[in-house]
This record gives structure tokens, C-alpha cells and sequence, in this order.
């Protein structure tokens, strides 16, 4: 695990930047995971402002959500297609019929589910995938005991989940508790895993998924298993990790070995 703590939010995201500027630079046609929430959105500006430069390009990526609501169509407001659209599709050059999100409104959700996991494997699998990550430690909705081999599938949302989400509707609007997400099996298989965090509200999460045990009961500390997984947080999401010291000595190293 790799684990770079910068000193503000907004120098996280452009690590983050980089690292998909680097992605699509390396290999134009990667193959994109994406992620929804309140975290990744100054990230995709960055995108779309790079994008609209000239200095990266999606035309021949693609790209597969994590995650939606069950019951919600991708127009509806709250959909996490619509965020996509809004937050980036609308604004790059990506082909829409490139962009895959699972269909909240799909006859047979769990034949969708099986669908999708073979759909991400005749794309060649996922290149990059970013992630945010709960408060209670989930990745994608995979909510705390999910199997850390789980696939695609239908998940019931934590309340606390439900309770940190609640910003996002009004008092009068269906919050569903329902979903369709990838399982923590399918984001293990990606190539490279890109995690982002801001913020004190994220310290407990982050400091049980680099620091705690293996455990279900963190999901994202399922990523303790991947060969290549990168935790980018600023100084306030690092706020309980014990070997901080240490994780600064490794990137001021690693910047030694690419300057010389
Ligand atoms: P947030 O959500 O970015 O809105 O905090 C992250 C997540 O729940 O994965």
C-alpha cells in the first residue's frame, strides 16, 4: 500500500490528476473506474479543465462505474448516471456509449449484476479505478461484513450510510436503501486502485484501512491485498495514522529515485 498524505484537499486532487493524466497518457484506451460522492468532484474539474486544455483525453477510454441506487432511473437527479453526466461525461470528450454505470431500474438486477461483471472483462478489465470511501469504511456500497471476495451485486445501504448521504436529497425525496455496487472481489481485479479522502470526517476510516486489521468489517482494508494500491489523503484524513513519519519518508525517497 502506498499511502501519500499532501498538505491540503486540493493538493490531493491533483496528485490524484496526475495519476489519471499519467493512466490515459500511458495507454489512451484504459479502461476507467469511476466513483460518485461529494470527494471526487474537484477531481473531475481538474479532469475537464486538463481535458479542455488539450492535456488529456478520453477519446478512446472507457469507463464502469461502481455503484447506483436500485430503483432510480439515470435521469433522475439523484441517480449516480445523472452525477456523472453533470460532473464530467457532459464536459470530455469520452464516447457516451464508452460510459457504463449499473441500471438502477434494470428488469432483472441480479442477471444485470453477472451482466456487468462480464461486461468489465470483454472491455480487457479495469486499468485505474478511484475510490472514495465511507465513513464506516465501505468502498463502492460494499458496507461493513460484505465478503472481501463479493462481486457485482445487489447491496442493502448501512443506515450510517444512509444517514451521511441524506445531504444530497431533499426532506421530501425517496432516499432508496437499496443498490447495485461492484463487490470487493471486482475491485481487487483492477490494475491499479486509487483511493481519495478529505477531511477529519474520514480519519477513523483511513486509519482501520491502512493501520487495522484485514478485516470485513472495514472493507477498504481489503485493499491491504492489492499489489498496487495508492491511498492519496490530505493532513486531516491522516490525522490518526501512527506511521505517519514513515509513509512521508517513503514518498520523500521516492522523489529522490525520479530526480536522479
Ligand atoms: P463522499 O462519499 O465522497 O461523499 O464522502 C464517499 C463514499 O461513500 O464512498
Amino acid at each position: 500500500m502506498r499511502v501519500v498524505i499532501k498538505p491540503t484537499a486540493q493538493d490531493a486532487v491533483q496528485f490524484c490528476a496526475d495519476v489519471f493524466s499519467q493512466q490515459l497518457l500511458t495507454k489512451p484506451t484504459s479502461v476507467l473506474g469511476l466513483a460518485t460522492g461529494g470527494t471526487p468532484v474537484n477531481l473531475y474539474k481538474e479532469l475537464i479543465e486538463r481535458n479542455k486544455k488539450g492535456d488529456l483525453s478520453f477519446a478512446l477510454a472507457k469507463s464502469f462505474n461502481l455503484d447506483e441506487y436500485l430503483g432510480l432511473a439515470g435521469t433522475h437527479p439523484q441517480s449516480y448516471r445523472y452525477f456523472m453526466q453533470q460532473q464530467l461525461f457532459d464536459h470530455v470528450d469520452i464516447a457516451p456509449e464508452n460510459t457504463h454505470l449499473p441500471d438502477g431500474l434494470a428488469d432483472d438486477p441480479q442477471a444485470f449484476c453477472n451482466q456487468y461483471e462480464h461486461s468489465i472483462k470483454d472491455a480487457g478489465g479495469i486499468d485505474l479505478q478511484l475510490l472514495g470511501i465511507g465513513s464506516n469504511g465501505h468502498i463502492g456500497f460494499n458496507e461493513p461484513t460484505s465478503s472481501l471476495a463479493s462481486r457485482t451485486r445487489i447491496k442493502t445501504l448501512d443506515p450510517k450510510t444512509i444517514r451521511d448521504n441524506a445531504r444530497f436529497f431533499s426532506e421530501d425525496e425517496h432516499q432508496p436503501h437499496l443498490s447495485i455496487t461492484m463487490g470487493i472481489g471486482t475491485i481487487l481485479d483492477s490494475k491499479h486502485v486509487l483511493l481519495l479522502a478529505t477531511g477529519e470526517g474520514k480519519a477513523d476510516a483511513i486509519q482501520a484501512t491502512v493501520e487495522g486489521a484485514l478485516s470485513a468489517m472495514c472493507p477498504a482494508s481489503a485493499l491491504q491485498m492489492h499489489q498496487q494500491a495508492t491511498i492519496v489523503i490530505d493532513e486531516a484524513a491522516a490525522a490518526k495514522l501512527s506511521l505517519k513519519e514513515y509513509y512521508l519518508a517513503v514518498e520523500a525517497e521516492r522523489e529522490k529515485l525520479t530526480t536522479f
